[in-house]
C-alpha cells in the first residue's frame, strides 16, 4: 500500500439514515457518528496522515430542526470538553474553522481552550470544520485581506494573498476527500482548498465507517496518478518520445 495522504478530508454523511434503518431518532445517529470519529482520529495518527480535516456542521445545516441542531451543538460541546485529553495523550493539535461568531460564547471560549489545550502537539493536526462553508470562506479571506491591505486595489489580490487568508492557512491542501453516505457532492465544504483533491464516494454510513473502510479509501487513493494538469510522462519521469515530422503519431 502505498504512503498514506498528508492531508485527509472526511465529510462525515449518514448519521441520519444509519439512525432510520434501526428506527432510532436521528441524534442516535449523530452519537455514533461521534464515537466513530475518535476511532478514525486514531486511525489516522497511526497511519501517520499529518492533517485531519472533518466537516461536522455546515453553514446549511442550520436549516434542520431546531433539536437536531441543539443536539448537534450538544455533542459538539461534549467532544470539546471530553476528548481534549485524548487528544493531549495521542498528540493531536486541535483547530476549528468556521465562522464562530454565530455560537454562544460559553462556546466560542471552550473552542479557544481546547485549541490552546493542544497547540503544542504535533502528531495530527486535526481540524473540525463547524458553521463552515466553503463560500464563506473565500468571502471571508477576500474581506480579511482587503482589512490587513486598506490601501491597495483588490485587482493586486493574488491567489496565494487569497490562500494565506482562508481558514486553512498553512496547511496543505486536501490530498484526498472521502465522503461517506452514498452522496457524489461536496456540499459547500472547502471549495478553493480542493482544487486538486482525490474525491472516494462511498455509500458507508459514516457510523459504520470504521478502519477497514478507511484503509480501502486509502488503497485507492495509493492507485491515483496525481498529474496536476501535467502529462502522465512527465509526472512519471519517463524520457519523452519525440516525433519527427511525417512519423505518424
Ligand atoms: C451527517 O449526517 C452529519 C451532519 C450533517 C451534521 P446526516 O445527519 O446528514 O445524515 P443523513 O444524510 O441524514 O443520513
Ligand atoms: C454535509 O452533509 C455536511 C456535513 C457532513 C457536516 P449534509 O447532509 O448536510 O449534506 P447535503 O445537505 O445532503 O448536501
Ligand atoms: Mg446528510
Amino acid at each position: 500500500m502505498s504512503a498514506s495522504p498528508r492531508h485527509l478530508a472526511i465529510i462525515m454523511d449518514g448519521n441520519g439514515r444509519w439512525a432510520k434503518r434501526r428506527r432510532l431518532p436521528r441524534q442516535a445517529g449523530h452519537l455514533m457518528g461521534a464515537s466513530g470519529l475518535k476511532r478514525i482520529v486514531r486511525a489516522c495518527a497511526d497511519r501517520e496522515v499529518e492533517f485531519l480535516t472533518i466537516f461536522a456542521f455546515s453553514t446549511e445545516n442550520w436549516r434542520r430542526p431546531a433539536d437536531e441542531v441543539s443536539a448537534l451543538m450538544s455533542l459538539f460541546i461534549q467532544y470539546l470538553t471530553r476528548e481534549v485529553k485524548e487528544m493531549r495523550e495521542q498528540g493531536v493539535r486541535l483547530r476549528v474553522i468556521g465562522n464562530r461568531e454565530a455560537f454562544d460564547v460559553p462556546l466560542q471560549r471552550l473552542i479557544e481552550d481546547a485549541e490552546s489545550a493542544t497547540a503544542h502537539n504535533t502528531r495530527l493536526n486535526l481540524t473540525v470544520a463547524a458553521n463552515y462553508g466553503g463560500q464563506w470562506d473565500i468571502l471571508n479571506a477576500v474581506q480579511s485581506w482587503q482589512a490587513a491591505n486598506p490601501d491597495t486595489p483588490l485587482s493586486a489580490l493574488a491567489q496565494q494573498d487569497l490562500a494565506e487568508h482562508l481558514s486553512t492557512a498553512g496547511m496543505p491542501d486536501p490530498d484526498l476527500l472521502i465522503r461517506t453516505g452514498g452522496e457524489s457532492r461536496i456540499s459547500n465544504f472547502l471549495l478553493w482548498q480542493m482544487a486538486y483533491t482525490e474525491f472516494y464516494f462511498t455509500d458507508t454510513l459514516w457510523p459504520d465507517f470504521d478502519d477497514k473502510a478507511l484503509d480501502a479509501a486509502l488503497t485507492w487513493f495509493g492507485t491515483r496518478v496525481r498529474r496536476f494538469g501535467k502529462t502522465d510522462e512527465q509526472v512519471s519521469g519517463a524520457p519523452l518520445k519525440t516525433y519527427s515530422l511525417g512519423e505518424s503519431l
